[in-house]
């Protein structure tokens, strides 16, 4: 499987980087084609919602020539992306939300029947490390990322939060069962 792994933490070697490495060497021992994105530093302007994606499907058709179009067309390449981020008050980092947000170009005529994607049946999953707990603090980000889905036409392959994770020494001592298992959900 062509995998693609978009990494949204400032921290190279922080916590979200890390579990995955894990994640990433695991895939790879696998067999799997794995690339990874490392977004922090890249040029990733924020959608102008000027709606010209929307004129045809033929290909990614977002007007701006940033560091997100490569991305882009790797991720209509991808069987397979897991996207990683710390929580960040709730939410994704900014690099990250910046690139989805750019996904918009990928499909037409959402609500409608006319409904396509460049995306179609592509599995889709997302890593979260935070410091805090799951309750109250990092449901509404998997609540998103599950309706991202919808307008990708896409698939939901595995979730998985991490939480505790204030510093990279303090990874909860079963993060490496966690990530090993998240990898046999997202492969299918
Ligand atoms: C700006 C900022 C906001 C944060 N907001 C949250 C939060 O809302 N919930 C949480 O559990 N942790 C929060 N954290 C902690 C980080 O998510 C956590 O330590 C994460 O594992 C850091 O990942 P990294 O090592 O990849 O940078 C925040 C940290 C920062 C720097």
């Amino acid at each position: 499987m062509k995998v693609l792994t978009i990494q949204g933490s400032a921290r190279k070697e922080g916590n979200t980087a890390t579990v995955l490495g894990w994640v990433e060497e695991e895939l790879s021992l696998m067999g799997h084609e794995v690339s990874s994105v490392r977004l922090v530093g890249k040029d990733i302007r924020g959608c102008l919602a000027c709606g010209k994606c929307k004129e045809s499907m033929d290909a990614v058709n977002c007007i701006q020539n940033d560091d997100a179009s490569a991305i882009l067309d790797q991720m209509v390449a991808a069987d397979l992306v897991i996207f990683a981020s710390p929580l960040y008050f709730w939410g994704i980092a900014g690099p990250l939300k910046s690139l989805i947000d750019r996904t918009y170009s990928f499909y037409v005529d959402y609500h409608k029947p006319g409904h396509a994607s460049l995306l179609e049946g592509q599995r889709q999953a997302l890593l979260v490390t935070g410091a805090g707990p799951w309750e109250n603090n990092a449901e509404a980000t998997f609540t998103a990322f599950e309706r991202l889905q919808k307008p990708h036409r896409a698939m939901s392959a595995g979730n998985l939060y991490l939480g505790k994770c204030t510093t990279a020494d303090k990874l909860g001592e079963d993060a490496r069962t966690l990530a090993s298992n998240f990898v046999s959900k997202i492969v299918g």
